[in-house]
This record gives C-alpha cells, structure tokens and sequence, in this order.
C-alpha cells in the first residue's frame, strides 16, 4: 500500500465521451481542445471527462466539486471502474485499473475502497448491524467476525446504540452515518464519496463533516470527496479540483483556491464563499517590530516608522505590551517620555495556525494582534488594516477578470 503522503489515486489525460461511437470524431475533435458543447454540437456526443488528470494522495481528502453535469461523478466512477474511459489512465496504489476485469476487478474494489452515495439505500427489513455488515457478508467473512468490524465502524460514526435497531427508526442523518460505517467496515484504503452530505440539513450536514474528517485523521483514509457546494469543498477538502464541462479548472488548496483563482470562473464561485474560514492568520501576519520596555518613547516611535503597533517583549521574547502610535503621541504631549508607562497589556493574542474568522472579533478593537509561537513567543503581528485589505483582494481579482472578459 502506498505511504502516508505517496500518490494512491492517478488520473492521466482521461478522457470519457458517451454516444454510441465514442472512440470517433468525438474523441478527436475532444482531444484537439474543443469544448464539450462544440462536441455535442458537431457529433451528439456528450463528453463526460475531458484531458482530466489529478493525482491523490495517501491520507488526503481530496475534494471534486463542481456544477451539476461538470463530470464528477465520471471521475470518480473511473476510479473504481464503473465507467470504462474512452482514453487515457487511471491508477490506483499503482495498478492500471482499466485492465482488470471479472473476479480482480471485484476483489479490488472490495478491498481498496468503499462508496458512499447521497442516496443510498439501507434494507428495511435488515437491522443497523447487518446492513453495515452486508459489504463483508458478501465477502463471505463470517457472522461474529462480520459484526465485530460493523460494531467498530458503527462507533467510529457513533450509532453504536442502535446496532440492532432497524433502519426505520433513523433520521436521515443517522441513515447517512449508517452509510459511512458501511463503508467503512470493510477498512478500505479509500473512500469514495458522491454527494454524500448533499441530502442532509445544514447543521447535521456541518455535524457528518466534522465526524468524517475527525474518522479521516484518526485512521488516515484516503478520501475522494464529491460536492457541488464550494464552501463544503473549502472546509473539508485538504486539494480541491474544480471541473466545468467535463474539464479541470483548477487544483489547489482551498487557500489557493480562494486567493489565487485560475480562471474568472473559479473567481466568481469564490466570490460567493467566506474566505475568512479559509485563510489563516500566517498568511498576512507581518515581522513583528519590537521595542525596549525601558526606552523613550521618542526612540520607539521610530523604531516604529508606520507601522500601526509595536511590542514590548520580555528576555523570553514575549510580548508584554503593546505601543500604538496614538498612544504615544497623547502620552508625549502630556510628558510622558518612558515606552513602559504608556504601552498597553489588554493587547490580543493568536497564533499563526487561526483562521481569519477565529481572530475578526479581535480584530474588531483596531489593535495590533499579537500572533504568538511555541511558549508565548511572539512570531508575528497582525494588523486589522491588513485583514481588510486581504479580504478585498479577491473582490478585486474578479473585477480584473471581468475587465478581461468584457473588455
Ligand atoms: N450514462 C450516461 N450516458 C450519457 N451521458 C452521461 C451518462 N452519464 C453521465 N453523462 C453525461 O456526462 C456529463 C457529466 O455527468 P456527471 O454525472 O459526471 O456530472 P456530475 O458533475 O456528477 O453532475 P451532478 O452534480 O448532477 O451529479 C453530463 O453531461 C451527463 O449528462
Ligand atoms: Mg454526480
């Protein structure tokens, strides 16, 4: 099995066109960069996945989203081989799955990964225990040794209690969760999951991302995740993939993603998303500038130069106090010479792992934020106007797309 980090998933130049000729025209005029439409349009082939590659890897929740029809759920059938692809490769933990076929092809899929749809049916009339079972019944692995893994996985998602209930008695959600340890059980390297929260209420929906990313790092699956909801892609996604038209768009990190949209088009989904969740305190932290606690304030002011706030710090390289401009200049007009007496304590602390949403109500007071490291050193500094300025600059980016397009 592939390390932790090492590639397990490779999609190379994959392209799949349904239609009954589709190794013809449709696949030439597809591989000489036409679009999907211009395909359609000249062939009535609809192209399903065109020159798509992306690779995943081992312990990564690796998210496809996209609108509906861009070719997600193309892609991810390529992986297990429920779609054959009209060109190209694609390798899982480096076999050519594309060339197994009969009884390799189904120990394969048995054995390295589970599916979980958005609306995947539970038999009624078996309970909880079995239904999660049912995955290794076929296998043919016995009863006692079938509902021990099916009680482990029912734990991971925390339906323990309703093992020997029937499905009926579950909400929607807990049917959801009854997938996943379905999946689960078997204990495959990777998962494949299609629009697997879609059906769910926002807050449950919220409350199964949380779970699945907290099962993800304890048992360091690997995950192909499939939404056409961006904000769910950005919270659990370690890569995103955007596909439009049967295309890849973009792969990046959700980071990336948000501030350095490849084309308009991502910039325009990405309008729409709350960056603050996603971009993180390092990313626009700045050189702290630090002063000495005993000098003057004149001699701290210009240190300072025009930076907005400054830090006193102790021998351990800990921030003390903090000295604003202002209230420098109010203390020296009142003759005040020494930084101690008029540097504040009531400063803000964070670190440079927090997101931007997790520090905005700090941000909210004006003042310089402390961003501190290991043993409270202070590492960095950040400064509200910088925010601001951060969170204006993808608004900015799609402007200068459209100027691009229209112009
Ligand atoms: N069996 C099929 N026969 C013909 N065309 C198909 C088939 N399956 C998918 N397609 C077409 O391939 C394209 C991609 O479909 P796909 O199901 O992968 O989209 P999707 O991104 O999963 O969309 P959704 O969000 O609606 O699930 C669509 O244009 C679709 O109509
Ligand atoms: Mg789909």
């Amino acid at each position: 099995m592939a390390e932790s980090g090492e590639e397990i998933i490779r999609l190379e130049h994959v392209y799949k066109i349904f239609g009954p000729q589709p190794r013809g025209r449709a696949l030439t005029l597809a591989k000489s960069g036409l679009t999907k439409n211009e395909v359609q349009a000249a062939t009535d082939h609809v192209v399903g996945m065109t020159d798509v590659s992306f690779s995943v890897n081992q312990g990564e929740i690796f998210v496809i989203m996209g609108l509906s029809g861009s070719g997600k759920s193309t892609a991810i059938r390529t992986v297990n081989k429920l779609h054959d692809i009209t060109d190209g490769h694609v390798y899982v933990d480096g076999v050519d799955v594309q060339a197994l076929d009969g009884t390799a092809l189904q120990q394969f899929r048995r054995e390295k990964m589970g599916m979980v749809f958005q609306h995947f049916a539970l038999f009624p009339h078996r309970s909880v225990i079995d239904n999660t079972g049912y995955g290794l019944k076929v296998q043919k692995v016995d009863k006692a040794t079938r509902d021990a893994a099916s009680l482990e996985a029912l734990k991971l998602v925390g339906l323990e209690a309703f093992a020997h209930n029937s499905p009926r008695q579950l909400s929607g959600g807990m049917q959801q969760r009854v997938g996943l340890a379905r999946a689960l059980a078997a204990d495959p390297d990777i998962l494949l999951m299609d629009e697997a929260f879609s059906a769910l209420d926002p807050l449950i929906r919220r409350q199964m991302q949380d779970e699945m990313m907290a099962i993800q790092n304890q048992l360091q699956k690997t995950i192909l995740f499939i939404t056409h909801d961006l904000n769910e892609a950005l919270r659990i996604g370690d890569r995103v993939c955007i596909m439009k038209d049967g295309a890849v768009v973009q792969i990046g990190t959700p980071e990336e993603i948000l501030t350095q949209p490849a084309t308009g088009y991502v910039a325009e989904f990405v309008q729409d998303v709350d960056q603050g969740r996603v971009i993180d305190v390092e990313t626009i932290m700045r050189e702290p500038v630090t002063i000495d606690g005993r000098g003057t304030i004149a001699e701290a002011l210009e240190k300072m130069g025009d930076e907005p706030g400054a830090f006193v710090v102790d021998e351990n390289g800990r921030p003390t106090g903090l000295l604003t401009p202002e209230d420098a200049m109010r203390a020296a007009q009142m003759g005040t010479t020494d930084v101690g007496a008029c540097s504040r304590n009531d400063f803000e602390s964070t670190s440079a792992s927090r997101t931007f949403n997790e520090v905005y109500a700090a941000a909210g007071r004006g003042l310089s934020i402390a961003v501190l490291g290991e043993s409270g050193k202070l590492v960095g500094v950040l400064h509200p106007t910088d925010m601001m300025e951060e969170m204006g600059r993808v608004e900015q980016l799609i402007d200068g797309f459209e100027r691009e397009v229209f112009m």
